[in-house]
């Protein structure tokens, strides 16, 4: 039986999430992704990680045309998504910006559902910090969005704990997540104090790239190198794979993490999985946390 993690009194989400980043570059038809689809839901991987910006849109409409097409998937599986990052036509040139306004991002959010063939998202996020961003007029549309059954609970990804804590003021404390990257070569989040700020505050970090989007495996980058000479260390004495072991570490903090795998190889999957029963020592935590060269402990 797969662990979940209670987000919210309402939220349950599935302790490793499938993230659907890549799906553009996997040139499936949708009896494909469906099967894929079919197959996390078998390992009780039953959380789906999209947005509106992947592929410009096109990652949610294939999503919903899976969604279309298998109408059991739906039901079993909770369906997040984000908003806030925009790509339009301005003079002839595509300029990318953000857009957290109160108009924005309920249209957005009702354009995703269309695009994804439900009526509701089970989780909803900003994307990205907005530097032009009033955070009681993006909270009013979350609230709304929420009290409209549109959607079941709101977060934000990318997010330092300034406007974390804008945002969550303005809404009544009600962000279930914050969405970030962390992984061997990624520490971001651990020297701003987010870290210390989701673990005072019990709120579950969500991951993204815990492989470093495969290039800790692709030997291109001194930092990557350190990292995994020493997870492949650790890997061994667990007898396990350094992808295992990574996920592990992940999990391993108590912050209580919930890492997303990019993977479109369900044998990839599974190896964050099995990271659910590998227990480290907590020396080697530590191990992985200098092993870059990035982190010292003072
Ligand atoms: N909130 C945000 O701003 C944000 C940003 C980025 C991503 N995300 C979310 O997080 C999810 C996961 O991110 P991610 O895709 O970067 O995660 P990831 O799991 O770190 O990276 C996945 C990539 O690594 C490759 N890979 C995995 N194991 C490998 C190995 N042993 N050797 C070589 N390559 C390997 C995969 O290739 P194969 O497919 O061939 O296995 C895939 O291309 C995304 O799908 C998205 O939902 C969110």
């Amino acid at each position: 039986m797969m662990k979940t993690v209670n987000l919210s009194e309402g939220l349950s989400i599935s302790a490793v999430v499938q993230g659907f980043w890549r799906l553009g570059d996997w040139k499936w038809t949708t009896e494909e992704l469906v099967r894929f689809m079919n197959l996390c839901i078998e390992r009780g991987v039953t959380s789906f990680d999209t947005a509106e910006i992947y592929s410009g849109t096109l990652c949610e409409k294939q999503m919903g045309e899976a969604f279309a097409a298998d109408k059991t998937i739906r039901g079993k599986i909770q369906l997040i998504s984000k908003t806030g990052i925009f790509q339009e036509q301005i003079g002839g040139k595509t300029f990318g910006y953000y857009n957290t306004t109160y108009n924005r991002v309920v249209q957005s959010c009702k354009e995703s559902l269309q695009r994804l063939h439900t009526d509701h998202l089970d989780l909803y996020l900003i994307h990205r910090e907005d530097p032009c961003f009033d955070p009681w007029e993006t909270a009013g549309a979350l609230k709304d969005l929420k009290k409209e059954g549109l959607v079941k609970e709101v977060g934000v990804s990318n997010f330092d704990p300034f406007k974390f804590d804008a945002l969550n003021k303005a809404m009544g404390g009600e962000l279930v997540t914050n969405q970030i990257e962390w992984n061997p070569v990624c520490f971001e989040h651990f020297n701003s104090g987010m870290m210390d700020y989701l673990t005072v505050n019990r709120i579950h970090p969500m991951i993204w790239s815990p492989l470093a989007g495969g290039r800790l495996f692709r030997s291109e980058d001194e930092l990557c190198e350190s990292a995994m000479a020493k997870i492949r260390e650790i890997a061994e004495r667990h007898g396990e794979a350094p992808e295992t072991i990574i996920y592990a570490w992940l999990m391993y903090h108590p912050v209580g993490a919930v890492p997303l795998s990019g993977s479109n190889k369900p044998e990839r999957l599974d190896l964050a999985v099995r990271a659910l029963d590998v227990k480290l020592e907590h020396y080697e935590w530590y191990e992985i946390y200098t092993a870059s060269g990035q982190q010292i402990l003072r």
